[in-house]
């Protein structure tokens, strides 16, 4: 059986560092086999998913058994544990049993998990600094948006932009600005999730500028919508952080042109259509599926020429890659290198359809909208996972753990002598 490519292209498949698969807890939005499909047909061949499932992935067990659920898996993955108040003690044996990076939840979003306190961040980036993992922020600071949201809910506010006024961009700014401070203190590595504001790349480049590894991720729907989509979607563009205004996703392609927002990720999360159009905007859940629609409007853009093919290839997969210890490395040449591939008709057309999508959370955003380019097919080390815009019969369970994560442990405490940890181990204050 041959696969011709005459025409087509050959990409690295996408490394997508921001996905949630829900399981376990909430499988009627999604599962890992049905995820892992939408993702094959996506042209991803690596996700790292997120911990707020529920129970949350933030003990050994849990991380064990989203591995256990994870079996099912057609593409490769990582796993984030979750770095919270009550589980810094976790965090070592996490990485031992296989956690390939934390996140640190410093807002309110689904799964209502409590943020952390600044100390616990503190001592937290520290032991991740120690361990060589990346840190990923949901960086939204919780006081402000609580404080906001609970005047304007009980003013009783229906506008379809108070979801914009209860999360403003100081919220991201304050929280990316203190989020860099504690890492350049301790010299944890970190990522800033889902950029949705102008306002964030101050302090993201700032960071940048002082050294801080830091790297950040915007995603499709801050890049392609802004608040004119607001009376036309209702609830269905209800997201964290919300969609913003133009000026917004303006600054954003400039970031991603030149390098101070680093790659593409989707923040992949399904809602059923249910759970997205329950009256107003605040009761409807945060999220949207994307993993399978990332590429196709990625490549349209690429189409327009708003970004060329080489630095889509660098913001989803290349920069990925590098940030999260997958390249370069033994035995892994560069991304795409293991035959992790996405064949790739540049002037395919499609129009996204929402019942077409493979994942659960059969509702988006991009309802309608024409797109130019689509992977036509997905290699998994060297399997095909999807052929011809469909999925291919018997690959659940193909997909693995990414284990070989590069570690890259901070050269020593860049506070030594004020370090928690070496306090606590008896060491010299
Ligand atoms: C995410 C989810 O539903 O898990 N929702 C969202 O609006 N982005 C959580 C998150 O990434 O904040
Ligand atoms: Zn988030
Ligand atoms: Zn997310």
């Amino acid at each position: 059986e041959t696969l011709d490519a005459t025409g087509l292209h050959l990409l690295p498949g996408a490394i997508d560092v921001h996905v949630h698969f829900r399981e376990p807890g909430y499988t009627h939005k999604e599962d890992w086999r049905t995820g892992t499909e939408a993702a094959s047909m996506g042209g991803v061949t690596t996700v790292f998913e997120m911990p707020n499932t529920n129970p949350p992935t933030r003990s050994v067990a849990e991380l064990r058994r989203k591995q256990d659920c994870a079996q099912k898996a057609c593409v490769d993955f990582g796993l984030y544990g979750l770095m919270a108040e009550d589980n810094v003690a976790e965090l070592e044996a996490l990485a031992a049993a296989g956690a390939n990076a934390f996140k640190c939840f410093m807002g309110n979003t689904f799964g209502n998990l409590p943020s952390p306190s600044t100390g616990a961040m503190l001592e937290g980036f520290e032991i991740a600094a120690a361990l060589g993992l990346r840190v990923s922020l949901h960086a939204e600071t919780a006081s402000i948006m609580a404080w906001r949201q609970a005047r304007l809910e009980a003013a009783g506010l229906d506008h379809p932009l108070a979801h914009i006024g209860a999360r403003p961009e100081i919220v991201a700014i304050e929280a990316v600005g203190r989020a860099a401070a504690l890492a350049e203190w301790t010299g944890a590595r970190i990522h800033v999730l889902h950029i949705s504001s102008a306002g964030e790349l101050v302090p993201l480049a700032d960071a940048k500028r002082r050294g801080v590894d830091v790297t950040g991720e915007t995603c499709p729907c801050y890049l392609m919508l802004d608040s004119r989509d607001y009376a036309r979607l209702g609830p269905v563009i209800r997201v964290n952080p919300p969609v913003r205004e133009a000026k917004d996703s303006a600054a954003l392609w400039d970031a991603l042109r030149s390098g101070v927002v680093d790659m593409i990720a989707t923040d992949h999360a399904p809602h059923t259509p249910e759970e997205k159009r329950r009256g107003r905007i605040w009761d409807a859940d945060c999220g949207f599926p994307g993993v399978e629609t990332q590429m196709p409007l990625m490549l349209t853009a690429v189409n327009e020429g708003r970004i060329t093919l080489e630095d889509y290839v660098g913001m989803s997969a290349v920069k990925p890659a590098r940030a999260f210890g997958l390249w370069p490395m033994k035995g892994r040449i560069a991304p795409g290198a293991h035959a992790d591939i996405a064949v790739v008709d540049l002037a395919r057309r499609e129009t996204v359809a929402a019942d077409r999508l493979h994942s659960r959370g059969r509702i988006t955003p991009f309802e309608g909208v024409e797109t130019v380019g689509a992977p036509v097919h997905t290699l998994v080390r060297g399997r095909l996972v999807q052929r011809d815009r469909r999925l291919v019969e018997g690959v659940a369970g193909w997909g693995r753990q990414v284990t070989d994560i590069q570690r890259m442990p901070a050269p020593r405490p860049r506070n030594a002598d004020q370090s928690l940890r070496a306090l606590l181990a008896g060491g010299r204050p």
